[in-house]
C-alpha cells in the first residue's frame, strides 16, 4: 500500500494536485468525497500539517476549514503569523470515518499503514513548497515525519531535525515543531482549556522564531 506509483513526474504543487486527485494507493480514497490536497502559497516559510482532512474539509475540498482550522487560525495569528502566507497540509489526504445513525460522519484515526501510504505526497509537498519550519500538528503528523516512537506530549515545542530515513531532497532542510492538534485544544473543556490554548500559541511562537 502506497501512494508512490501515483506521483507525477513533474513535482510542481499544481501537477502534485491534480496527481493526487486520482491516488488509490490506499482504500481510503473509496469512501471521502474527495482528495484534500494542501493549500498555500508555494515558498511558503511555515508548512503545518495536520492529521487528516475532517467531515468539513472533505466536502469543501481544502484543509482546515473546520472548527479546528478556526481555533488553528486565530492562534496563528496570535503567534504573530499570517495564516494566509502559510502552507497547511495532512498527513493523510482522504477523511477517514464510521457512519453512526445512518447519516452522521465520525473521525477515525488513519492507520500508520494509511500514513506511511500517503507519506509520498507529504514528502513532494515538502520538497515543491520548500519551507523552512515543519509545524506537525498533533501524533499523526510528528509520527508521519519524525517516527512511529516519537512522542509528542514529551517533544512539543521543540526544533527537532528531520531524521534521515525521510528522504526530502532539499538544502537546507526545513527543522520540525511538533506541537498538539488543535482539535484537541477545542476538545479540552476543563479549567485548563485557557492554559492548553497559551502552550499552543507558545509553540507556534517557537515556530515562527526558528524562521525569522
Ligand atoms: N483536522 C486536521 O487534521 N486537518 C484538517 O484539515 C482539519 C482538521
Amino acid at each position: 500500500m502506497s501512494a508512490t506509483r501515483y506521483l507525477p513526474e513533474d513535482r510542481g504543487l499544481e501537477s502534485l494536485e491534480t496527481a493526487a486527485d486520482r491516488c488509490r494507493g490506499c482504500p481510503l480514497y473509496a469512501d471521502a468525497t474527495q482528495t484534500v490536497f494542501g493549500h498555500g502559497p508555494p515558498g511558503a516559510a511555515l508548512m503545518l500539517v495536520g492529521e487528516q482532512p475532517g467531515d468539513q474539509e472533505d466536502r469543501a475540498g481544502l484543509p482546515f476549514v473546520g472548527p479546528a482550522g478556526r481555533l488553528l487560525a486565530r492562534a496563528l495569528d496570535e503567534a504573530g503569523i499570517d495564516p494566509a502566507l502559510t502552507y497547511q497540509t495532512n498527513a493523510v489526504k482522504h477523511f477517514k470515518f464510521t457512519r453512526k445513525g445512518g447519516k452522521r460522519r465520525i473521525h477515525q484515526k488513519p492507520s500508520r499503514t494509511e500514513v506511511v501510504a500517503c507519506r509520498p505526497w507529504l514528502i513532494a509537498e515538502i520538497e515543491a513548497v520548500r519551507p523552512r519550519v515543519i509545524v506537525c500538528l498533533g501524533a499523526t503528523a510528528a509520527q508521519s515525519l519524525l517516527g512511529a516512537a516519537f512522542r509528542v506530549s514529551t517533544q512539543r515545542g521543540r526544533v527537532v531535525e528531520l531524521p534521515s530515513a525521510v528522504d526530502v531532497r532539499l538544502t537546507p532542510e526545513p527543522v520540525v515543531v511538533p506541537t498538539v492538534h488543535p482539535s484537541s485544544v477545542l476538545r479540552d473543556r476543563s479549567a485548563g482549556h485557557d492554559a492548553a490554548y497559551r502552550s499552543f500559541v507558545d509553540d507556534l511562537c517557537g515556530a515562527r522564531d526558528a524562521y525569522e
